[in-house]
């Protein structure tokens, strides 16, 4: 199977995401049951319609749903390859009948092949016909669909990009529904515009359009992936870093405090030595020896009583305190 089968590779990436959400828009649009064929079709070629239709079948078939997928462009289909399965025979052998002998009936399961996704079958597109759209409006299209949709739950067609041809412009009046595949920066608003008059002048319903190649930037992945995921590693991960944070910040606060703290102390110093310069030792004593510093409440020793004088004073005063206390305890 090939890469860009992004929502069986990777089912929890945001694009296999968008593909459910385009899933449910669908499946909300189908309250009465009536929506089982869907044709997906562009303006022009490479917007991304095998893209779309391979992606979003696979979607509708990792939710229980039993889903076929038909390569209508019998020119250039490639399902074949995005799949992993035979090109034929395929949807151009059965409509035009040429492999079958002479009064042989027509077995559509001969034409459907199985895949290694479970309830997903793709019909190829099969050998190039040189008369595709003929095909596509004989009687034996409107037979097949209506045969298939007896037999699963939704029928997913790849098309041909109707301003070249007119092949989905013709399904889209068989199909219940049809989704215009469009991408940014290459689909034109003139082109769009014809496309859809195109389809209702038909009689063609339309489900809605794609935006797709929407270019997504890596930030926005990252984000998108971190909220998709529940796993309890994860929460943990994040409650751990958030705790990380919080010390982090604790740590960066007090060094910050403690920063503040000298650099007054400093200007202190500086202020009153540009006050009184000939006091300059007299000041830093001052401020180092903390004078207007309040004495610990709980330093009762009798001896320490009175303001500290400095920094050996206060030092003096724990000691005497602590050999107080030891004293108690023996
Ligand atoms: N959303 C996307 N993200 C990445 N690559 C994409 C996306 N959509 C389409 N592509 C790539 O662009 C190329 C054309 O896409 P695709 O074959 O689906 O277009 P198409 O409309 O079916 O073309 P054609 O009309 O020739 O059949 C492919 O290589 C496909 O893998
Ligand atoms: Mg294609």
């Amino acid at each position: 199977m090939k890469k860009e089968l992004i929502v069986q590779r990777d089912p929890k990436s945001p694009i296999s995401e968008i593909f459910r959400t385009l899933r449910t828009n669908i499946q909300f649009m189908n309250t009465t049951n009536k929506l089982k064929t869907l044709l997906i079709t562009s303006t022009l070629p490479g917007e991304g319609k095998s893209y779309v239709s391979s992606n979003l079948a696979v979607t509708f078939a990792q939710a229980g749903k039993k889903v076929i997928l038909i390569d209508a462009d019998m020119r250039k289909g490639r399902l074949y390859s995005i799949f992993d399965i035979s090109p034929r025979p395929g949807l151009s052998n059965y409509l035009s009948g040429i492999d079958l002998e002479e009064g042989e009936e027509k077995d559509i399961t001969e034409y459907i092949q199985t895949t290694p996704i479970s309830n997903l079958l793709v019909i190829p597109a099969g050998n190039i016909p040189p008369n595709p759209s003929e095909l596509l409006i004989s009687p034996q299209m409107n037979h097949l669909l209506e045969e298939l949709k007896e037999v699963c739950d939704i029928i997913i067609i790849d098309g041909t990009p109707c301003e070249l041809v007119t092949d989905s412009v013709i399904l889209s009046r068989i199909v219940d529904s049809t989704v215009i595949v469009s991408a940014v920066k290459e689909t034109k608003k003139d082109n769009l515009a014809r496309v859809i008059a195109n389809i209702q002048n038909v009689g063609g319903k339309l489900a809605g359009v794609v935006v797709n190649k929407v270019p997504i930037s890596a930030k926005k992945y990252g984000e998108k992936y971190y909220y998709g995921s529940t796993s309890t590693k994860k929460v943990n991960k994040k409650a751990i870093m958030a705790m990380d944070s919080r010390r982090q910040l604790k740590s960066r606060t007090s060094d910050t405090i403690s920063q503040n703290l000298r650099r007054n102390n400093t200007e202190t110093v500086r202020r009153e030595h540009e006050k009184n310069p000939k006091s300059n030792n007299e000041n830093i004593k001052k401020v180092n020896s903390n004078e207007t510093l309040e004495r610990p409440k709980n330093i009762n020793n009798s001896k320490a009583t009175g303001p500290a004088k400095n920094a050996d004073d206060i030092l003096k005063q724990i000691n005497s305190y602590l050999e107080n206390e030891k004293k108690n305890l023996n």
